[in-house]
């Protein structure tokens, strides 16, 4: 199952290798400083340790799909991958978090200063692409994305530590700090080669369901993965006391012991040795962990249909089969 759901990515990876080469090299370009030298180090340090480049490859592949023929995808698509690179250093640095991509986190191997001031660089060079290719459609979508994407930061941080969160606003997060920048990389893939609207809103919903149906896949992940394969460590989210889905539908099911502890290690945050096992067996207890599993399938079964109104093709079918890849993970 796991080898199946592999393919429509890599093969994604193989119909667009001219282009994403060229978005490779536009981003190692981008990434340099004449000035400061810090910047290269955290910038090398984590581009080189790869990451999916999965929302260029949404960018490059939407465009194709709509009959692109232009150069601009590609500082497009490279623009949304500096945007993500640029909130996983500030993301790393409020989540505390020790590990990425399978290496020790910016903020662990310098220190937080530098991750957020490179962030910021990042950004800043994201800015810089996408006015490239003088469309003010593209820069619309993707200047609103960044805004959005730390509006959802903001409102996670903010809803942490409340046993009050709900599945609204944990949907709103999800929306906001991921789901935005998925979307916008398919929208402006469809808005810079001209598609038709109805085509345009098909590549947004598209990108819109993907990016709910992978956060929820990662946060599920964040208590039942495997922290060689994800590249990230397991439990950082109830370490952060941060009320994802799986927790926010057991407290929902959780009688008075059940709310104590809750109220115990994500409220007041008195975490002690077995704290984390102990929150599994509710999680697993209440049917948590399969419903928060069967709502990201739906997510991406959403993402499915809403391609209905793309054109037909290999592309269109390999954007389909990337949304089972997404959830793939956790099937
Ligand atoms: C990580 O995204 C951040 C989330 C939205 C969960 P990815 O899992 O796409 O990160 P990389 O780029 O492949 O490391
Ligand atoms: C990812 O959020 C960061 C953004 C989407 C901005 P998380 O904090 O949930 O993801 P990981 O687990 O650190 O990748
Ligand atoms: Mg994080
Ligand atoms: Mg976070």
């Amino acid at each position: 199952m796991k080898d199946m759901a592999r393919k429509p990515q890599d093969r994604l990876a193989e119909v667009l290798a001219g282009d994403m080469d060229a978005v490779n090299g536009l981003i190692r370009a981008r990434m340099a400083s004449e000035h400061a030298p810090r910047i290269p180090e955290v910038t090398a340090h984590l581009v080189e340790a790869g990451g999916k480049r999965l929302r260029p490859m949404l960018t490059l592949a939407a465009a194709r799909l709509c009959g692109y023929g232009g150069p601009h995808h590609v500082h497009l698509a490279a623009t949304v991958e500096f945007i993500h690179t640029a909130t996983l250093l500030h993301d790393d640095v409020v989540d505390e978090s020790r590990q990425r991509r399978g290496r020790p986190t910016a903020n662990l191997l310098w220190d937080n200063k530098s991750s957020v001031l490179v962030g910021d660089y990042l950004f800043a060079r994201a800015f810089q692409l996408m006015v490239e290719p003088g469309n003010l459609r593209v820069l619309d979508i993707l200047s609103n994305a960044a805004a959005v994407i730390a509006e959802g930061e903001v409102l996670q941080m903010t809803a942490a530590r409340d046993l009050a969160t709900d599945e609204g606003v944990y949907l709103k997060v999800v929306r906001g700090k991921t789901a935005a920048l998925f979307s916008a990389a398919t929208e402006v893939g469809g808005v810079i080669a001209g598609a038709p609207e109805a085509q345009v809103r098909a590549l947004h919903a598209y990108g819109d369901a993907l990016g709910i149906a992978f956060q929820i896949a990662d946060d599920l992940l964040d208590y039942g993965g495997d922290s060689g394969a994800t590249g990230k460590n397991v439990g950082d989210d109830f370490r952060e006391r941060k009320l994802t889905l799986p927790v926010i539908k057991a407290v929902a099911a959780a009688d008075a012991d059940e709310r104590a502890f809750w109220q115990r290690t994500i409220e007041k945050g008195h975490q002690q040795e077995g704290d984390l096992d102990h929150a599994l067996g509710l999680l697993n207890r209440h049917g948590a962990m399969a419903a928060t599993r069967d709502e990201a399938l739906r997510w991406a079964e959403t993402a499915k249909a809403a391609t209905g109104a793309l054109p037909e093709g290999e592309l269109r079918d390999l954007l389909r089969g990337l949304a089972d890849y997404v959830v793939a993970r956790i099937a």
